[in-house]
């Protein structure tokens, strides 16, 4: 049987040791861009990921490994680790502070295990599938608010100038309907700021899996529910994570405001 305590403790000392990496923020970034020009990697991005990638080989050599700078390596396991070196990187580009490390271990499509680090507040979030998620040790309970219109809601954006403009469509139907809208810049501490309370819900489209794997089992396991809309799982389409009380109210305003229609690119 799989330890998941153990695959947690691995993504939590891994999520931290590249946290220290990020926290030597260098004058010179070395500064790419990836599917669009607003989509940024940096040589910390890289940095980063080289620390986990190596530690996974060291503690989990049979493991398969998606790491979002480097791709996909194999592995004969039947768990998959989902790696965000840098969740947040735009916001590192500019030094403001919410950005995050995400390491996510996966069996059967489903995440187990996870840990986020949020380097600036130096707070490590953990969670295991049925055994809870905590920040620095403390467990994590979402809010109860059920009232879309005092709700606060964090939200993102992707890269793709003309699915940004639909982002924006949705998002000018659902802001006169909730208390308001928070858009931070990392979609692993976005989840986590469910689970902590921070914000009563969260919705993105476009997301992938090492931007959100880590961050929903924390959130599911400090009570949040956490789903596609109409009955799909989280994923590319739109990802709703929500206190129980509230999902559903908010699932339907954002059908309504046409969410439920966000096919992002490919
Ligand atoms: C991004 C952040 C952002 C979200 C984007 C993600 P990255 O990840 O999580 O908040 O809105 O969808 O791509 O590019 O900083 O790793």
């Amino acid at each position: 049987m799989t330890d998941l305590r153990e695959l947690a403790a691995v993504a939590a000392e891994l999520a931290t040791a590249a946290g220290e990496v990020l926290r030597r923020r260098p004058a010179d970034l070395q500064l790419e861009s990836k599917t669009t020009a607003t989509d940024a990697v940096t040589v910390m991005d890289r940095a980063a990921e080289a620390v986990i990638l190596a530690g996974l080989r060291d503690r989990r050599p049979g493991d398969r490994v998606i790491a979002e700078e480097s791709g996909d390596s194999s592995g004969e396991s039947k768990v998959t680790w989902y790696v965000d070196p840098l969740d947040g990187t735009v916001n590192y580009l500019y030094d403001l502070p919410q950005f995050a490390v995400s390491i996510a271990a996966v069996i059967d499509d489903v995440p187990v295990a996870g840990a986020v680090y949020d380097v600036s507040r130096d707070e490590l979030y953990v969670a295991t599938s049925a055994g809870g998620s905590t920040c620095n040790g403390d467990a994590l309970r979402c809010t109860n608010q059920p009232d879309p219109a005092l709700a606060l809601v964090a939200t993102g954006f992707g890269y793709d100038a003309a699915f940004r403009a639909q982002q924006a469509d949705v998002l000018r139907a659902v802001l006169p309907l909730v208390r308001d809208i928070r858009r931070a810049g990392s979609a692993a501490l976005d989840l986590c700021s469910v689970a902590a309370g921070r914000v009563d819900a969260y919705f993105e489209a476009g997301m992938h899996p090492w931007d959100w794997a880590a961050g929903a089992l924390i959130a599911r396991e400090a009570g949040a529910r956490v789903d596609g809309l109409q009955g799909r799982p989280p994923g590319r389409r739109v990802t709703l994570a929500a206190n129980p009380s509230l999902f559903g109210a908010l699932h339907d305003l954002l059908v309504a405001a046409g969410a439920g229609d966000l096919v992002p690119p490919s």
